[in-house]
């Protein structure tokens, strides 16, 4: 029987006292809407830290996509080239914009999309790249940025698991023509639900503001020559948003400790895991503690329900795209494979690495995976 007091979740946030200090603060003025200082700061003060000159806060990390790829005024036949390892939203914002997705798979250590793939995929109907700094670590942007200049592509970052992560000394979410972050309560800052577009192109961000507010025109009110959606966000979310920033430093040394002793052990215990590790031109904020296993005695499966059973929750690595039956019903992928994807989904999950996460827990987690590991190969 598990003992749901000593449950070890798979993460948790971290909010300070200033959080309800701010929220309160809305409350008491009645700024409980889509407007309002907190929503301005937070704007101001995300786009600041990440390098970028505006920030269009949304509802959530998908609808960032969204109104990114909108805002592209992408055709028929345009097609943006991704990764096949990550979250569906951005197939769907690719797809619901006009566009095509086209796939490619990820290195097997970074999780991030393989560029030589990439250059192959490239044609006359490619319009944009989109890079995803997947589990806290940075893609391998020279290399992108020299094609994307070559071939006058658009380039949008997902940011939204890499809070704060450096390429090159320089924070991702100011590389590209467009960044989306997510604020879920699993990122590394959360505003409960809630997302950003950054971007320095002022014709782009002036069309993402009107997307996120319906489309409304400032000539005519209720007058719409485009559709648009409601993906405001409230300043009593911006609240806790402000809060999370002056705390991030805090939650990526929390991450990237945790990290490193979760690899201290792992190592020692000599278990059959590939770990997560960090280029050298990189500086990773480690998400999620993501491993896969070397030994395919087991799979990702099993090893979840082996350790649920000792109170330890997990999480699976993501589905590639080119798997997801929604999108194969669609005929998009063309039956591609791509094995590094294939081989996440299957044997790899994330361990527990939640912020208030500690030393004893890990060690908890560590032994649990050695007994198992021992129990298997009986
Ligand atoms: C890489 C990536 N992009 C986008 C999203 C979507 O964000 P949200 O859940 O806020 O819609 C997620 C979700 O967690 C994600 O991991």
């Amino acid at each position: 029987m598990i003992d749901l007091k000593k449950k070890i979740n798979v993460c948790e946030p971290l909010i300070t006292k200033n959080a309800k200090k701010y929220i309160n603060d809305c409350i008491d003025t009645e700024w409980i809407s889509s407007a309002g200082k907190y929503l301005e700061d937070f704007e101001k003060k995300w786009a600041k830290y990440c390098g970028a000159d505006e920030g269009i806060a949304v509802t959530n990390g998908t609808s960032a996509l969204q109104v990114a790829f909108k805002s592209l005024n992408l055709q028929p036949g345009d097609e943006v080239i991704m990764p096949s390892f990550t979250i569906i939203s951005c197939a769907t914002a690719i797809i619901e914009a006009g566009g095509k997705p086209v796939l490619v798979d990820c290195y097997p250590d970074t999780w991030c999309l393989n560029i030589e793939q990439m250059k192959e995929k490239i044609n006359n109907k490619t319009k944009a790249i989109l890079v995803v700094h997947m589990f806290g670590h940075p893609a391998e942007m020279d290399p992108i940025i020299k094609v994307v200049k070559r071939h006058k592509l658009y380039l949008i970052e997902d940011a939204a698991e890499a809070h704060g992560a450096t390429y090159n000394n320089k924070r991702v979410g100011s590389f590209g023509d467009l960044a989306c972050f997510s604020f879920y309560a699993n990122k590394l800052i959360t505003t409960g639900e809630g997302g950003m577009v950054l971007s320095n192109n002022k014709k782009l961000t002036k069309k993402i503001r009107s997307l996120r507010n319906l489309s409304f025109r400032s000539d005519r009110r209720f007058y719409h020559t485009e559709i648009g959606y409601n993906y405001r966000l409230t300043n009593m979310q911006a609240a806790i948003g402000i809060s999370q920033i002056e705390n991030l430093k805090n939650h990526i040394n929390i991450k990237r400790k945790n990290t490193f002793l979760y690899n201290k052990i792992i190592k020692k215990m000599d278990l059959p895991l590939r770990l997560p590790s960090e280029n050298e031109n990189s500086k990773s904020v480690f998400w999620m503690y993501g491993v896969v296993l070397k030994n395919k005695k087991l799979n990702a499966k099993i090893l979840a329900q082996k350790l649920a059973n000792r109170g330890i929750e997990t999480r699976p690595l993501f589905l590639g795209m080119h798997q997801q039956p929604v999108l194969k019903k669609m005929k998009l992928f063309n039956n591609e494979k791509f094995p590094v994807t294939e081989e996440l989904s299957r044997f790899g999950l994330y361990l527990p690495s939640g912020l208030k996460l500690n030393k004893k827990k890990i060690d908890f987690i560590c032994n649990a995976l050695k007994d198992i590991f021992h129990e298997s190969r009986k």
